[in-house]
């Protein structure tokens, strides 16, 4: 069985990318990625289809091979280790089943290549099956299965072996969207309860935001941000970041002033001034912003500013009314709380509208 041992390093690093590229002809799938995966977390990278997650992956499973730069285990390279010798467990969607074995055997698999004693090898087998609530299933055939179940299978196959580091490539992708939700609270359960590391690939927002402890959001062969999916959420540090991850109005302007922690944002295309949070801006610098349509809010008398707009569309979302609405020459999102009994603003009204300084995230300049 491969364990992860004692402890190799005394950081809580488990996993290190320090600079990787990989070109595939003239085009560089991975450019220049360094991230560091922590013991037991569950990690995501999210990005648009094409961005490089399935070659980083691919890459850390000893299937491909950066260019340059290095990956570490344990805080050892790991470069010309082949990928079965890796402590990694594979979910990936193309990785199907022994479709000639039983669910057992499926399970098993690892643990006869490395020639673990039948006894063992049975009690692991069923120890993974009740981990990912199929007990009693060993016998049946992987044409019996059903998608989920199979996805479970998969995942018992992976675990059994005790990988360091779980790899799952897009492994809900193929299933409906009330199959996938559940599968992703029992994936992060499993995480939780096996104290394994896992390092998740999606395209999904949403199926990132809910199950991870961090996420790196990819763009074009580069990470973007490695962050809590609050902060990813919250405080987006680029303009990709703020527009992949859920919706967002973004401002162009220049600081007019700072005082007290607070920036003055001159937005021409607003004309008006509008507060930001300083950060380490400095008068008369261009900075851009991103504020999310549910931290503008209807303005009152209290309210420290306002700002005048015109409603040009209303829609009732759930929990939410949706407006678009025309602020000097932009359009803005806006969501506020349905409150029952609150009849919304239609088209055509005028309304004041207000956000707090500390709302507002800074984004770093394009190009930097
Ligand atoms: N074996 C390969 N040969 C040529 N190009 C590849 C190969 N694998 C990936 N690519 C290209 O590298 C880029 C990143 O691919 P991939 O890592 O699969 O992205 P993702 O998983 O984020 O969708 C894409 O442009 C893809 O076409
Ligand atoms: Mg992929």
């Amino acid at each position: 069985m491969i364990v992860s041992g004692p402890a190799l390093s005394q950081t809580d690093t488990l996993l290190a990318l320090d600079r990787v590229v990989k070109t595939f002809g003239r085009h560089r799938a991975v450019d220049g990625v360094s991230l560091e995966v922590r013991r037991g977390e569950f990690l995501t990278l999210l990005g648009p289809s094409g961005c490089g997650k399935t070659t980083i992956l691919r890459m850390v499973a000893g299937f491909e091979h950066p260019d340059s730069g290095t990956i570490a285990i344990e805080g050892r390279p790991i470069q010309g280790v082949p990928p079965y010798r890796r402590p990694i467990g594979l979910v990936f969607q193309n990785l199907a089943l022994f479709p000639h074995l039983t669910v057992g055997e499926n399970i098993a698999f690892g643990l006869r290549v490395r020639r673990r004693p039948p006894d063992e090898i049975g009690r692991a087998v069923d120890e993974a099956l009740a981990l990912v609530e199929l007990q009693g299933y060993g016998e049946r055939r992987v044409h019996e299965l059903s998608g989920g179940q199979r996805q479970r299978v998969a995942l018992a196959r992976a675990l059994v072996i005790r990988p360091a580091v779980m790899l799952l490539d897009e492994p809900l992708g193929a299933l409906d969207l009330k199959l996938r939700r559940q599968l992703q609270l029992e994936l992060k359960q499993i995480q939780q309860r096996t104290g394994t590391t896992f390092i998740f690939v999606t395209h999904d927002q949403e199926e990132a935001i809910t199950m991870s402890d961090r996420i790196a959001v990819m763009n074009g062969g580069r990470v973007e941000q490695i962050d809590t999916a609050d902060r990813v959420y919250n405080r987006p540090a680029t303009e990709f970041v703020a527009t992949f991850v859920g919706d967002t109005n973004l401002l162009s302007g220049r600081v007019s002033g700072t005082a007290a922690g607070q920036a003055t944002i001159s937005v021409p295309a607003l004309g008006r001034d509008v507060p930001a949070p300083a950060g380490e801006l400095r008068a008369g610098q261009a900075a851009r912003l991103s504020i999310r349509p549910e931290n503008i809010r209807i303005a009152d008398a209290a309210s420290p500013w306002r700002m005048d707009a015109v409603v040009q569309d209303v829609v009732y979302a759930g929990a939410a009314h949706r407006y678009t609405v025309d602020a000097g020459e932009m359009r803005l999102l806006v969501s506020t709380p349905a409150n029952p009994g609150t009849a919304p603003f239609l088209a055509g009204q005028r309304i004041a509208l207000t956000w707090a300084a500390a709302d507002v995230a800074l984004l770093a300049a394009p190009g930097n």
